[in-house]
């Protein structure tokens, strides 16, 4: 893999500025978007003047901690256009994210709103090693969903050559990757993968592909993961965090130089840590609930918006502003199995260490006998695992693993190679068949 470190001169000023630089300007910025917030958003008058605070309550970032959250169902409530704080004729763009039931959640953006956000996904993209002249296949959805356009106006900011693919259609997206020769792949770790398998049906080898740089979000992945890529594909696999709440793909991103965490664009997006039982907010370093207030948003700030991801800051390393750990599941992807939490990301790290055993994988809770159990169906590697008596060999060591590890006993059924249903775009990684109690 080639050193792909942006120089320093390329960064933008505030990356590398000091912490109270950073600090001032947050707090400045945290000022005019509560007020415009509470000036603007009926709902957010009612909720901090129910909550018994006002804008000029806020002296410091801590004082941030008094303020209402925001949650999902709040956006839900105000469908669709409820949340806008500029009148209609001045929003440029909605994008919609999809949510497991009922409506989806909109938002929107005026001029400047995509102006930043085309900004942060290219300040994303070249902390990942892309450059200026690279070719970017884009392969995140295009549509409602902010993955495709996000990427792609991110990347033509940087200055590079997009090629806007969407998703599906894998035998095509990996023609266009051997014919187009791309440094640079935007897509969801999970249909990567299924790339990859495309890649060994067409007979293309994936080390000698024109792929310098993948950047990967959209749904949680592990190391497990980042090492498989970027061993088959000999390439940098990166990470992208976003939320359509927030603004889209570009909230945060790992750099390419370290791989330690993503650097949250603080001078964007304020984020915070709370105990997702309590509120409280939690000090950095500890795992909680990631909370973010937007500091420059005008069509729809945010405040204090509960994303149910679960994570930790960090201080910065290669950058001044803080990172997230990797995101190691949703408070609401967690399965509760017998008073065991669990989340997908942790099977998918024991799985991945046994081999024979595919990336593909889903978590099919069921619950016979009013018992909950939850049974891994997972692929066997192409032209691995041929007998029964393999099979159940490596379904015995992830069983054993997933004991040990996580504490709790679980079915394991090998399949056969594609048999568990792809997606184009996020996994779905559980598959809840439980009848009600
Ligand atoms: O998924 C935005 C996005 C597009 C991010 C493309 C990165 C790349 P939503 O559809 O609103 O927006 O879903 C947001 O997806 O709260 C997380 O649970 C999950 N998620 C996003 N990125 C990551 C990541 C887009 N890198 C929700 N790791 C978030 C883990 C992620 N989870």
């Amino acid at each position: 893999m080639r050193d792909l470190t942006p120089p320093r001169d390329t960064l933008d000023p505030i990356e590398v500025a000091s912490i109270d630089e950073l600090r001032g300007l947050q707090l400045e910025r945290l000022r005019w978007s509560l007020r415009h917030a509470y000036d603007r958003v009926p709902h957010y008058r009612r909720s901090f003047d129910d909550a018994g605070v006002h804008p000029d309550d806020l002296r410091s970032l801590e004082d941030l901690a008094r303020f209402p959250f925001t949650t999902k169902q709040d956006l839900r409530d105000q469908y669709p256009f409820g949340m806008l704080a500029v009148p209609q004729e001045q929003v440029s763009r909605v994008h919609a994210s999809s949510g497991t039931t009922g409506k989806p959640t909109v938002v929107a953006y005026t001029k400047s709103d995509l102006d930043v956000w085309a900004d942060v996904v290219a300040r994303s993209m070249r902390a990942s090693g892309v450059r200026p002249g690279m070719k970017v296949h884009v392969a995140y959805g295009y549509g409602l969903f902010t993955g495709g356009l996000g990427a792609h106006y991110g990347a033509e900011r940087l200055g590079c050559t997009v090629i806007p693919v969407s998703g599906g259609m894998s035998e095509r997206q990996v023609q266009l990757i051997v014919d187009f020769a791309p440094e640079v792949i935007m897509v969801t770790p999970s249909y990567m993968l299924a790339l990859l398998d495309e890649m060994r049906v067409q007979g293309v080898d994936p080390a000698a592909t024109s792929l310098q740089v993948g950047i990967f979000g959209a749904e949680p992945w592990t190391d497990a993961v980042r090492r498989e890529v970027e061993e088959t594909l000999d390439m940098h696999a990166v990470d992208i965090y976003g939320l359509s709440e927030v603004i889209g793909p570009g909230v945060a991103n790992e750099c390419v130089e370290t791989k330690d965490g993503l650097h949250v664009w603080e001078d964007h997006f304020y984020p915070e840590v709370i105990d997702p039982q309590t509120g409280e907010v939690l000090p950095d370093g500890e795992e909680g609930e990631l909370v973010f207030t937007s500091l420059t948003k005008e069509a729809m700030p945010i405040v204090r918006y509960r994303t149910r991801d679960l994570t930790r800051l960090l201080p910065g390393t290669a950058r001044t502003m803080r990172r997230i750990e990797k995101i190691t599941g949703r408070t609401d992807d967690m399965i509760i199995l017998r008073g065991v939490n669990l989340f997908p990301s942790q099977v998918e790290e024991l799985l991945l260490d046994v081999p024979g055993l595919a990336p593909h994988f889903e978590c099919v809770l069921t619950r016979p006998d009013r018992m909950d159990q939850l049974t891994v169906r997972v692929e066997a590697r192409d032209g691995e695992l041929g007998s029964s008596d393999e099979r159940e060999r490596a379904a015995a060591t992830l069983r054993q693993r997933v004991k040990a590890r996580i504490g709790v006993s679980v079915d394991v059924e090998v399949v056969d190679p594609a048999a568990v249903t792809r997606s184009i775009g996020k996994a779905k990684r559980v598959r809840d068949l439980r009848e009600p109690r």
